[in-house]
């Protein structure tokens, strides 16, 4: 016989212990079936810069990221006894080429990602057999790295100044070369084109050195600056076109990679491609044609009524923009041949 309490009783255990099972089953669904950690991009992505570009290093102090460049969230160092808590280590290349530079004693975390990180064309990088293996993610110039840092790029939209280009500008043409090798091809360029045209040059090779803070002062003396690479390779347009020719508000004659690529990374009707030109005589002639009418010299500046330029000279901006990409990185991804990929 059972009596009415322990009816009561059973009814009240049984209540008690389906509740318990309910309330496990809500605490283990929100508490190990999605772990318990904000979205994404909320999340603080830590940075760790092991060893400084060239040498030279930048205050980290603060949240430069947010401070500099309104990115949250988003923590730089260059304190190398964070490693084992950095998601992210970024190693510039010319660093590493010494040799002996990377971490491969230290106990790499799961989730931790290596960027290869390199501004220079394929030729400048050396030999990468060595590297092979190491890297999950890339950060270059290149518009199919995973973090694409390029010198700069276009932005739609006029800048707040209205452009004029000086009526003044009493030489045709100037080149800034720090390292001559006679074997680039810029340099035949050059040499051709020199028959033609006078060409003011500067340079250490050339006994002409030019300080930083005259540069631009002295390209904007010219209708022309030569923006010659010294290297043709996919997507390498560095500061010799964003910085010394359109920051200095002169013509670009460029020398690089197609004239596709300058199309589609540079605002409209603003460069000379020199493989428009079968004989460097025909180049000569156009710039003299250009430099002669101001009509049609002004058409390559019509660009600054629609599209502005921003130029990017900050490692720290560049850093900060893994936390940008973030999001949208492969979450597993190994460069087993990253000389491949280099050299692709
Ligand atoms: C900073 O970023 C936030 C959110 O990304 C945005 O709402 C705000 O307008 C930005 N501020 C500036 C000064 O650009
Ligand atoms: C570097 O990081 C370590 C580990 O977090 C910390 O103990 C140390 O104080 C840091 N050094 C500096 C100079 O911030
Ligand atoms: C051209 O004019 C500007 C403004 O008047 C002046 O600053 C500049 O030195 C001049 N340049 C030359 C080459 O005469
Ligand atoms: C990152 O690369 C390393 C080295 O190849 C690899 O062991 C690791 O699994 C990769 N991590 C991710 C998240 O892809």
């Amino acid at each position: 016989m059972i009596t009415p309490a322990a009816r009561t009783l059973i009814f009240l255990l049984l209540l008690s212990s389906f509740s318990l099972l309910f309330y496990h089953n809500w605490f283990d669904q929100t508490l190990f079936e999605h772990p318990k950690m904000p979205p994404a991009p909320q999340r603080n992505i830590s940075i760790l810069l092991w060893r400084w570009p060239f040498g030279r290093s930048y205050s980290l102090d603060g949240d430069k990221c947010l401070q500099m460049y309104n990115i949250s969230h988003c923590f730089l160092t260059d304190n190398i006894s964070t490693f084992s808590t950095a998601d992210v280590v970024v190693f510039h290349h010319q660093e590493l080429s010494r040799g002996g530079v990377l971490p491969l004693h230290l106990h790499r975390p799961v989730l931790q990602r290596w960027v290869w990180m390199s501004l220079e064309p394929p030729i400048n990088n050396g030999d990468l057999q060595q590297l092979n293996g190491l890297f999950n993610w890339t950060m270059s110039y290149r518009r199919d790295a995973d973090i694409p840092i390029p010198y700069g790029k276009t932005i739609l939209g006029a800048g707040d100044q209205i452009y004029q280009t000086p009526s003044n500008r009493s030489c045709l043409v100037s080149w800034v070369v720090s390292k001559y090798l006679p074997t680039q091809t810029r340099s035949g360029v050059y040499q051709s084109l020199r028959k033609y045209i006078p060409i003011q040059v500067f340079g250490r090779w050339n006994n002409k050195p030019l300080p930083d803070k005259k540069l631009l002062s002295t390209i904007s003396n010219c209708h022309f600056y030569l923006s010659f690479e010294n290297s043709e390779a996919k997507d390498y347009i560095s500061e010799k076109l964003w910085r010394n020719a359109f920051q200095a508000g002169v013509i670009p004659v460029v020398l690089g990679p197609s004239r596709d690529t300058y199309e589609t990374l540079t605002p409209p009707h603003s460069f000379i491609h020199v493989s428009d030109f079968r004989r460097m005589a025909d180049l000569a002639a156009y710039l003299k044609h250009v430099a002669s009418d101001r009509r049609v010299y002004e058409e390559y500046f019509r660009w600054h009524r629609t599209h502005r330029i921003k130029t990017y000279t900050d490692w720290r901006e560049r850093l900060c923009q893994i936390c940008v990409k973030y999001p949208s990185l492969p979450t597993r991804k190994v460069y087993q041949d990253l000389e491949g990929w280099v050299r692709n």
